[in-house]
């Protein structure tokens, strides 16, 4: 764990209904733009992001498994929709409904990711989502090695999704946005 997730603030900052954070990342997901709503709440300057990690902003009640998932989805050329909760620079926190997906050079090939967040639905955080990823982040923690704690929270989504005879997608919209 990074030096600065160790502290957090414990105060939850929120979007406007009308703010979106936008940014876009190269390949592996270094951040290249961001607009000046993701300035304001991820608490960094540009330079300061900009040819950085996008994890400069993981909060560390994450679990990993939320991640894999973005990552496999984005890498595949879909487009997956996500609850996230982020860590600003001071160590408040703030959750978003993101929409993450490729960019596409005019020969067909993924060149980047961009995201667009927008304020979440809180009810279905505090109902829904806090739980999963408590769970998740349970699943992981007991799991052995990080090969073994990723498989453990594949599973469980997967368990869920078969369950509901939803894609992960198609559960987000369900539960509300
Ligand atoms: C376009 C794009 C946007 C992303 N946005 C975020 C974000 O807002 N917050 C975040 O924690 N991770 C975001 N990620 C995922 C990070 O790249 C990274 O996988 C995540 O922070 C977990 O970091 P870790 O693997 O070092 O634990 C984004 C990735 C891409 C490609």
């Amino acid at each position: 764990m990074r030096k600065q997730d160790l502290s957090l603030t414990n105060v939850e900052r929120s979007l406007d209904p009308d703010e979106l954070i936008v940014t876009k990342t190269d390949l592996s997901g270094k951040i290249r733009y961001g607009n000046r709503t993701f300035y304001k709440f991820a608490g960094y300057s540009p330079a300061e992001c900009v040819g950085t990690q996008h994890n400069i902003i993981r909060h560390p009640a994450m679990p990993r498994t939320v991640f894999k998932l973005l990552w496999d989805t984005i890498k595949t050329g879909d487009e997956v929709f996500a609850y996230v909760n982020n860590r600003s620079k001071n160590g408040d926190n703030y959750w978003v409904f993101a929409h993450v997906t490729p960019s596409w050079n005019e020969a067909g090939k993924i060149v980047g990711y961009h995201s667009n967040r927008r304020a979440p639905n809180k009810t279905v955080i505090h109902e829904h989502i806090e739980p999963l990823y408590a769970a998740l982040l349970e699943i992981e923690r007991t799991s052995g090695s990080p090969k073994d704690a990723l498989a453990a929270g594949e599973r469980q989504v997967h368990e869920l999704l078969q369950s509901k005879g939803m894609s992960f997608n198609e559960l987000m919209f369900a539960l509300g946005v």
